[in-house]
């Protein structure tokens, strides 16, 4: 088992967690999971949906069993639609049936769809039992497996019922993703482009190196290659460890912090792909291939503003190209897509606001109300049109 540690220190109330990120990890984690709660081990809900469960299931189970778990298996629906009251009910009364009590531990085995929903059903179950983590999508390794954040979706919109709710641990093993779907990986990537133009110009050209050394969709071979594995790993851990800094700096995304340490500036690329999502009824792009073109319409944007020079607005095209294939929008009508934008008014003080660039890695928070009609209608035009 070779692995690396990233420590999560948190201020409210003081704690601290790891996420420990590397390969062939799989075999390990019950004792890895016996080691962080230190307590005898106890029961655990393994909550997983059925593809990823027959992919890696019995592995994880096998493991948790022979470090003295007892291991019950908690099934929920594939993809996004399952992500709702009616599967928290569902998971809630598997818990409450099995009288699992607050010794007891669950364990999300999956990407964000997963986490999201068994990390809120741990966070109300008897007001909060011991919850870890096993992402097995390259997105919830870097995004959604970190920082707490969990949800459910509901009839008036996305993750707008969920908590804060931190881990006692997180796993991520890299060679998981050597089954993911190619459109997965894509997706996945657009979030990690998002993460390096708004981190730094370090992490932006970190990431830009790697999906020009290697295009993602090879992945899956190269995942038997050391070389590969060791800059994969490295390619992780610096957005994990970005990720995990601003989390710190705004555990709670404060309504009042707008600067640039505000956990709002990861919704860079967001305010489109809500809308794209959206117009499109959540069935035709992936979430992480919206945030794909609302990178490119964010750019795009800031450069008609004045704010970044036309050679960046291209250094992230091409950094979004290079993440894989983005389904065609050129069928989507801009001016629905401009009515939608006001659907996502919950960043500040319930008015507009956009994550903007004033460069690779400085994002601002810029209010809608000071951009022209006419300057967000021709972007959104030239984006749509391709
Ligand atoms: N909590 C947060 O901070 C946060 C941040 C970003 C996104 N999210 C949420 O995350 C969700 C998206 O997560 P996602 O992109 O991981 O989607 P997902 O969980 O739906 O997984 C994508 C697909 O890949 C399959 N899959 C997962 N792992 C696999 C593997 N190793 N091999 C083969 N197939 C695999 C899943 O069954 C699913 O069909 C959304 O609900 C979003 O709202 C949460
Ligand atoms: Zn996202």
């Amino acid at each position: 088992m070779k692995s690396r540690i990233i420590p999560v220190k948190l201020q409210r109330p003081i704690s601290e967690y790891e996420i420990r990120v590397g390969h062939d990890l799989l075999d390990g984690c019950g004792e890895w999971a016996k080691n962080l709660l230190s307590e005898k081990p106890g029961r655990t809900a393994l909550v997983s949906n059925r593809k990823i469960f027959g992919l890696y299931g019995d592995t994880v189970k096998n493991s948790l069993v022979n470090a003295g778990f007892q291991v019950s298996v908690c099934l929920i629906g594939d993809g996004e639609k399952h992500k709702n009251f009616q599967t928290l009910r569902q998971t809630l009364e598997f818990f409450g049936e099995k009288r699992f009590s607050r010794s007891d531990t669950v364990i999300a085995l999956g990407g964000g769809v997963v986490g999201d929903l068994a990390g809120f059903a741990a966070s109300i179950y008897l007001r909060g039992i011991t919850f870890l983590q096993i992402p097995t999508t390259l997105l919830a390794m870097i995004d959604s497996s970190v920082g707490g954040k969990t949800a459910v979706n509901s009839g008036f919109g996305k993750n707008l019922i969920g908590s804060f709710y931190q881990p006692n641990g997180v796993l991520a093993d890299i060679k998981t993703l050597g089954t993911l779907p190619k459109r997965e990986v894509t997706a996945g990537f657009c979030e990690a482009v998002k993460q390096g133009a708004v981190g730094g110009e370090k992490l932006f050209d970190l990431t830009a190196g790697f999906l020009e050394k290697y295009q993602p969709l090879d992945n899956r071979k190269r995942l038997a290659d050391q070389g590969f594995l060791n800059e994969f790993e490295n390619l992780l851990a610096a957005h994990i460890n970005f990720k995990v800094e601003i989390v710190r700096n705004d555990e709670r995304e404060a309504v009042e912090n707008t600067d640039k340490s505000s956990r709002k500036i990861l919704n860079f690329g967001h305010t489109l792909a809500h809308s794209l999502e959206k117009v499109t009824d959540y069935r035709y792009l992936k979430h992480g291939e919206a945030v794909g073109y609302g990178i490119m319409f964010a750019a795009l944007l800031s450069k008609k503003l004045g704010l970044l020079p036309e050679n960046q607005v291209k250094s992230l095209n091409d950094v979004v190209h290079r993440t894989g294939k983005l389904p065609s929008i050129s069928h989507i009508d801009p001016e629905i897509v401009f009515d939608t934008f006001k659907y996502d008014k919950k960043l500040v003080n319930d008015s507009l606001h956009w994550i903007l660039l004033n460069g690779i890695g400085k994002p601002i928070i810029f209010p809608h109300a000071n951009i022209p009609h006419l300057t967000l209608m021709t972007a959104l035009e030239e984006i749509i049109g391709g």
